[in-house]
Parts: C-alpha cells; structure tokens; sequence
C-alpha cells in the first residue's frame, strides 16, 4: 500500500496542510512573506482555502511594512511565529537584540523543506522514531525582511498520533554579534477563543504538585511559569486549553508539555478581538543566549497535541508518546520492581544491623528491590553535610555498602541507591578541595536552601569529578537502582566561567541533561528514577533520561489521589513512583487504613517506605497480599490504557481504571474521602471497553461491557472516613472468541 504523504504544500494557495487520520496543521505564506497560522485540531479533508481569515482596517493596528494594504495587519493576523516591532502589539515568540540595541525583527517566510523521519537533536531530550516512515518533518526557514536573521520553525507528525512535535532554531548569519532575548519552541494563534475558553494549568508546591487549576482565560496576559532552574513543584509545564463544556470524556483539548526541565514560561494573551496567543518554551527571565556570526541556538522541543474526546483523549496521547517515544532504555516497557526505600523508616540513621533487618523482612513479604537512600555517603547523618562526596561513609555500614548491596541480592532482591549529584555542602571534602565549584558570583555570599548549594553545571571539569565519584561507586557495587535527587531550585545564578551571564540557567540544564546522557549510557542496566524532593523536576525532558519520577515527598493516601490524579493529566502511570507509608502520615499527621494507602499507590509504581520490622502480624499479612494482587495487575496499571472517571477536586469521590494492552482486563480504583450520616450513592461508569462480558475477581459477579459503560457499578457504601476499593475485572473469553484468537 502506498503510504501518503503526511505534509503537503499547495503551491497555488500556498498553503502547508500537515494531518494524519487525526489532526491537521494547516499555515499559509499571505502576502509579503508573513506566515498565518490557519488551524490546528481536528483532521480537516479536501482543505479548499475558501475560507479566509477576513481583512478589515482596525484602528491603532497599522499595515505589515512595505505592504500598504490598510486591512493587512500583524496585531491581528493569526501567525505562526512573531518577531518585534512590525505592528504585532502581541507578545512575541522571540526578541533579539543587535549590537546597535535594535530589537526589530520583522520575520517573513523564506523557504521550506520537507524530510522523511525526524531530525536528531543534539544534547537535548526529544521525541524519537523507531522508524523513518513512522514520522515526517516540516521546516519552514523565516528570515527577519532586512538582515539574514533566520528562524527555522520544526513541525514533526506522526502517522498515527495526534500531535505536532515543534521546536525552532534560531541563526545569525550576519556580521554582528546578536543577543537572543527571547527564544520560544512555539506559537499558536487561535482566531476564534469561544473554542478555546479555559486553561488548566498543574500548580503547587513542594508536598503539593500538580494540582488541577482550571481558569476561565480572561482579557490580558497570563503567564504559567518557572524562574527556579527546574521545571519546579510550584508549576509544572504542562497545560491545557479546552472549553468550559469539556469534560473528561467529552470535548475538545490541546495539551501542551514541554520537553524541559529548567525555566519555563507559557504566556496566553486573549486580544483585543477575543483571538489567543499562547507562545511557551525557555523563560525569558534572566535568559540571553549570544549568537556570533554564524552561529546557532536551537530550542527543546514542545508537544502540541490535540483530541476531541476530552482530556482523558488528551491523556491518552501524551501518555502513549512519553511511554513510547520519549522514555528510553531496557526497563522502557519492563516490570518494575515493587521497591522498599528505608528514607522514612530511618531518615539519616540506620545502621548494617537495622538494614539488613529491613532486607530480610522485605524478602519475606515478596517485594523486589531495596534502596538505600539518604546517608550513606561522606559523613552524612545531616542534611548539613557531605553533599559533593559521592563515596561510602567510612564505618557507618558494618558491612560496607558493597556488603549491603550483595546481602540484598543473596536474599534475591535488587539493590538500589540514592544520590544527589548536583549540590554541593560547605561541610565537604569537595568543597575543601574546590570551593569555585560552588555556583555563585565570587565573594558575594550565596543563599543556602536545606542548608546546600548548587554544583556550577555548566563547567564539564565540575560535572566530570562528580562523574568519576559516581562510576567508581556504580563499578564497584553491584548496583540495580539509582534515585537521582535535587533538593533545592537553584539561587545565585552565576558562573564565572560564562561569558555571557543570561545563559547560565540554560546551560546549567545542558549540563546536567549531558551527565545524566553519559551515565545512563554507560550503565544501560541500571533503572534510573528522578527526583526533586519529590516531584519536583516532574517533567518530560527527565523522562527521556529516566523513566520514572518519585510523584511527591507526600505520600498521605488522601492528598495523593489529587496529586496522582493531576499528574496523569500530562504523565503516563508507568513514570509515576508511588509508596505506602507508616500511619499516622508524616508529612500531615492524618492516620488511613493500610488498605487505603495500599490500594492509592497501587495505581503508580509501587513501592513501601516505613518501618518494615515494626509490623505486626496482620500488618504483613494484608502487605503480603498488596505485593501479589499487585503482581498479577502490574502490567495493566504500568502499561495499560489509563482513564480518569471521578474528579476528586470537584467532588468526595474519586475514580479511575486502566484496561490492559489485551483489553481483557479492567482494574477500577474508587475513593470517598470523607463520611456522612446519609452519603449519596455513586454510580461509577467505565469506559473503553469491550462487547461481551467481563467477571469481577472478588465477588465473581459478572456485567455486560456495555451495562459498565453506560450504567455503571456503585461506589461502595463505604462505613468511616478515607476509604477505597479496587475491583478487578476479566472478560470472559467465549469459545468462539477463544477460537479467533487462536488462528490470528
Ligand atoms: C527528598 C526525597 O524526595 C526523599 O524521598 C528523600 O530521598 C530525601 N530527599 C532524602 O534527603
């Protein structure tokens, strides 16, 4: 079969049409070279370009210059990318500034290519192809219309996903030196904002992240934003643009994420005739990139994606390509180990004795992996102290770290190991030896956060010391794990080894994303998990390095639901670490059943984090049968298709359910928070599934797909605060289907 094409120009209109069976992206070369933007949404067939976006003579929003059309006006065309100063009153895509402090930039369309597969981009996380066929690229070349100042805007779609992956690379082919001010990965101008009324954005805090926040989008300039140096716990960057009707099944949505994790910024303006203008990518906040002659600056990339079946079609999407095309690596698709941390069983003090004490009772419960966290290195028993000095703490470990790795293996666990590479304490051998490893602006005194500092990142020599300390630690304990943490945003940004000083932030982020490249090439065997005192740096630019994230310090089962919930707005379960801890909850002191907090983490990456050798005997019994129900649903809730179904911000009861690559199985997770004296009764209804009929594993009744989907199932008449239930559906394989199955 011939494959078509998934971009095409029509050189008559000049129209570029970019579509798959799903969406299109549809832009136009207008007169005088300026690129409008056209459409991005739902699939659009025989586009005529009939259709055109009406030219009227609006005061105050002068001509397109060397154009004196009076209709023809950038401040209200929509457009593909905006410079500055040309009559676009609107904020732009990008500012640059000249060596005569000139920041006019007038972009018009100069030339386009179109190639098969994607390009690589070099040191940056990004969307990847398995195969050339599988994807096409568009890159249409702006040129500011007096200086060879070159924009090349990259749009790549898939054949078989609804979103457009973009970026832009900016040039300088002049003679001077130019200074980029301002450097989007996008634009998106929509013409009509009654589609589009809403945004809902993942704000928070550290113990708090990603929280749903869904706004009316009003007059002016909003902006959703970091100025941390990580993607941050206070505003994650993904959004959503969607109307009010939207629901979770039903609707229109466009998410957008950014594949980053340093500053970002997604401004939304609404206009003054009600268009919207959404431009996202690095913040511009103390950013300058310098550009010399011939030199180039090249954008992260941003995920545009598009569904009209509500946020959970928008989940789906982005779920399935950060799985699919942005995770990499052997434990990609992979089981993963139902893990004990010792962090809130000991904090900094624990001795061989405590933790093999923990291994044993581990083994006996049928968990896999046991990670050592925090302490273990330096002379680390406070956070005061040893960050930088990535080798065992002489004594602390009886039998030494290598001796706790190999005790968890022969009692047939892996071994896995917390470390923090990026920070630096004043109490260290490394600071002692290389105080200028410290990122500050030399003799002015830097602001400590959990009493630690930031290492300079941007110098290879700095990154390199930290990655010989870590290999040797890798090369010589038999390690299956690594946590990679980041307990503090980043202050005092300064490097004295920077010319340019607004590049620091960005660099800084180059540098890591290139240490993090290095190891995990050199240890493919290793299952990397991010971290940022929690969730923290949650974002897709971690994800390319390592597949999953610890979703949040907070594990208190009743505040995890929202932040679980919220999370899988953007991210796909397999990505989300999630534990059961003791009770009462430390972080809130709030006391749930064992079940409950069982039965909320469940549905991420599991794992405990308490005491295990102050367990009573019911305690394990209820652990050990958690460990193999969730052995036997792992695979569905890791890599199975995820569906919200009850909003707990709206509401007392939350629910949702995976369905299994198969389709032959459904888990459902339901929660009430709080009790009343005469609760409503709930009716929960499924969705995705199957003809024929599906058998629930405890009470063995059996429901017709259809009578799950359109009629639903009760909420339990739960009895008491903070309850949950997970129910565990099977289709029932008829002889026929069997028959089928067996032939195909
Ligand atoms: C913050 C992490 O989120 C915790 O899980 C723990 O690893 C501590 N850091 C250790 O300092």
């Amino acid at each position: 079969m011939k494959r078509q094409s998934l971009i095409a120009f029509d050189s008559e209109t000049n129209v570029f049409h970019l579509s798959n069976p799903l969406i299109s992206y549809v832009m136009k070369i207008e007169e005088s070279g300026v690129l409008s933007h056209i459409h991005f949404g739902k699939k659009v067939s025989n586009y005529t370009d009939n259709k055109k976006y009406p030219r009227r003579d609006r005061g105050f929003s002068g001509n397109v210059p060397l154009h004196e059309e009076r209709a023809f006006s950038k401040d209200t065309l929509p457009q593909e990318f905006s410079g500055h100063g040309s009559m676009d009153y609107r904020i732009p895509a990008t500012i640059i500034t000249r060596e005569n402090g000139s920041s006019l930039l007038d972009l018009r369309y100069e030339t386009y290519q179109i190639i098969q597969g994607k390009p690589k981009l070099s040191g940056l996380p990004q969307t990847y192809i398995l195969e050339e066929q599988e994807a096409q690229t568009l890159c249409i070349t702006l040129k500011d219309r007096d200086l060879p100042i070159y924009v090349d805007l990259f749009y790549t779609i898939y054949e078989k996903r609804g979103v457009i992956i973009r970026s832009a690379k900016y040039r300088n082919q002049t003679e001077q030196t130019i200074w980029l001010d301002k450097a989007a990965s996008f634009q998106l101008d929509l013409t009509n904002s009654g589609r589009f009324t809403e945004v809902i954005a993942l704000p928070g805090a550290h113990a708090r992240e990603r929280l749903i926040s869904r706004q009316r989008i009003t007059e002016g300039v909003k902006s959703f934003e970091s100025r941390r140096g990580s993607s941050s716990h206070q505003m994650n960057n993904f959004i959503a643009l969607t109307h009010t009707h939207t629901t979770e099944n039903l609707g229109e949505a466009i998410g957008l994420q950014f594949i980053y994790s340093g500053n970002h910024a997604f401004e939304i303006e609404k206009d003054q005739i009600d268009q919207l203008r959404i431009v996202g990518g690095i913040n511009a906040y103390q950013f300058q990139w310098q550009l010399s002659t011939n030199e180039a600056f090249q954008t992260p990339e941003m995920i545009l994606s598009y569904s009209d079946e509500g946020l959970n079609g928008m989940s789906h999407i982005h779920h399935e390509l950060l799985r699919e095309r942005v995770t990499r690596g052997k434990h990609q698709y992979e089981p993963r180990p139902i893990l004990v941390n010792n962090w809130e069983a000991t904090y900094f003090d624990f001795t061989s004795k405590k933790i093999e004490a923990l291994i044993d009772e581990a083994a006996a419960l049928g968990m896999e992996m046991f990670v050592l966290d925090d302490g273990w290195f330096g002379k680390r028993d406070a956070d005061t102290s040893s960050l930088g000095d990535w080798f065992e703490y002489e004594g602390k470990l009886a039998n030494g770290l290598k001796g706790i790795a190999e005790y968890a293996h022969e009692k047939g666990l892996k071994f896995g190991l917390w470390v923090e590479p990026e920070m630096i304490s004043i109490d260290s051998e490394l600071y002692r030896q290389t105080p200028d490893y410290l990122m500050q602006e030399p003799a002015r005194t830097p602001a400590a956060s959990r009493s630690q500092f930031v290492l300079d990142f941007t110098r290879k020599e700095v990154r390199d010391s930290i990655s010989q300390q870590l290999r040797k630690i890798l090369d010589e304990v038999p390690i299956d794990y690594i946590k990679w943490d980041m307990n503090r945003s980043l202050s005092d940004v300064y490097s004295a080894y920077v010319e340019n000083q607004g590049e620091v932030y960005h660099r800084y982020v180059l540098g890591l994303y290139d240490l993090l490249e290095e190891l995990t090439t050199a240890y493919p065997d290793i299952l990397w998990e991010g971290c940022s005192g929690g969730g923290g740096r949650f974002d897709a630019g971690i994800l390319y390095y390592m597949p999953q994230s610890w979703t949040s310090d907070n594990t208190d089962a009743m505040e995890r639901i929202d932040i679980q919930y919220g999370t899988s707005l953007g991210y796909p379960i397999s990505s989300m670490g999630a534990h059961v801890s003791a009770s009462p909850n430390h972080q809130s002191g709030r006391v749930t059943d064992l079940k409950t907090r069982g039965d909320v983490a469940m549905s991420g990456v599991f794992g405990y984090e308490l005491d295990l050798t102050a367990l009573g005997e019911q305690e394990k019994r209820i652990i050990k049968e958690q460990i193999s129900t969730y052995k036997e649903i792992r695979q569905i809730i890791q890599q199975g298709k995820f569906d919200r179904l009850e909003n707990p911000f709206e509401q007392n009861i939350a629910a949702w359910q995976f369905v299994s690559p198969n389709k032959k199985e459904i888990v459902v997770f339901m929660a009430r928070r709080l009790t009343s004296g005469q609760p409503p009764f709930h009716e929960i209804r499924l969705v995705g599934l199957e003809e024929g009929m599906y058998r629930e594993r405890k009470s063995s009744l059996i429901y017709s797909g259809s009578e799950l989907m359109t009629m639903g199932i009760y909420l339990p008449d739960f009895h008491g605060d903070f309850q949950t239930e997970i129910f565990h559906f099977e289709k029932i394989v008829t002889g026929e289907e069997e028959e089928n199955a067996s032939i195909n």
